[in-house]
């Protein structure tokens, strides 16, 4: 087939084994992203989240098996993936407004061109007036804006986001939150997003992948549905919503037990 598929799926992995050194980290791990959809990737620590998502931005290869997007093997970094860090990534010498514009960068785009839409998603992340200054002077959470203004400026069809709300306080998660909800609706892109957090997950995601623990692969695919963009306070009444939590937590401590 020459590494291409026909595919309704924006981004499929097929089988994939990583190994570092005497490490297994990820084993046998197939799961498909559907376009225009979000999927999280919830699973314990160390599971091997951020290998999984270094592996699909073509970052890292796999020891075995395959990544396709849009039906074409992932054979390194390309403009149709960009990827939100961990640990943010920002370059300690660059202002907001360049951080934010090196995606652009890379890409050659003309500095005015690059720094008008720098400009545009530093705003809609809500970091208007700090254009000028340098990561040091920012907090952890206004850090992750940056690079999630990043992300969205070089206008990738998948987006890869690897914890990017860890750093924020609970009002300033449910904020980010429905402003990812806003662009899952209106971007018809695919979003695969790592979190930690349980309720997070099953209120943003289409689908949820649980994975094992190390080595990984994926144990239970859940749909949750229905939850966006509802009232917090009505949430965490709703029973249909509590009892997905629970069904996860539950899947969740088996592995540890
Ligand atoms: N560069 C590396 N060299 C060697 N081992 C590594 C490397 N990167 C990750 N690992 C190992 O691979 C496993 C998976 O790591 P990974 O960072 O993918 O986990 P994770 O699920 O993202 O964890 P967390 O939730 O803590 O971020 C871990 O056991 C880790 O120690
Ligand atoms: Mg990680």
């Amino acid at each position: 087939m020459d590494g291409i598929m026909t595919t309704t799926h924006a981004v499929e992995v097929r089988n994939v084994f990583k190994n570092y050194g005497d490490v297994e980290a990820l084993h046998d791990l197939s799961l498909d992203f559907p376009k225009g959809e979000l999927t999280s990737l919830l699973g314990p620590s160390g599971c091997g989240k951020t290998t999984l998502l270094k592996i699909i931005a073509g970052l890292l290869p796999a020891t075995s098996g395959e990544v396709f997007v849009n039906g074409e093997t992932v054979t390194g970094p390309g403009p149709d993936r960009a990827f939100v860090f961990q640990d943010f990534a920002l370059l300690p010498w660059a202002s907001v407004l360049r951080n934010v514009a090196f995606g652009l960068e890379l890409r050659n785009v003309p500095k005015s061109e690059r720094e008008a839409k720098a400009e545009k998603y530093i705003a809609d992340v809500g970091l208007k007036g700090f254009e000028h200054k340098y990561p040091h002077q920012l907090s952890g959470g206004m850090r992750q804006r940056v690079g999630l203004a990043r992300a969205l400026s070089v206008d990738a069809q998948v987006l890869l986001m690897d914890e990017p709300f860890s750093a924020v306080d609970e009002q300033t998660r449910r904020k980010f939150q429905e402003d990812l909800l806003d662009l899952v609706q209106n971007e018809n892109k695919t979003f695969i997003f790592v979190t930690h957090s349980i309720e997070e997950a099953v209120y943003v995601s289409d689908q949820i992948a649980l994975l094992l623990p190390r080595p990984s692969r994926v144990s239970e695919i859940i749909r949750p549905g229905g939850f966006r963009h509802k009232d917090p306070d009505s949430i965490r009444r709703d029973s249909e919503y509590l009892d997905i939590v629970d069904d996860i937590w539950k899947s969740l401590r088996t592995y540890v037990e």
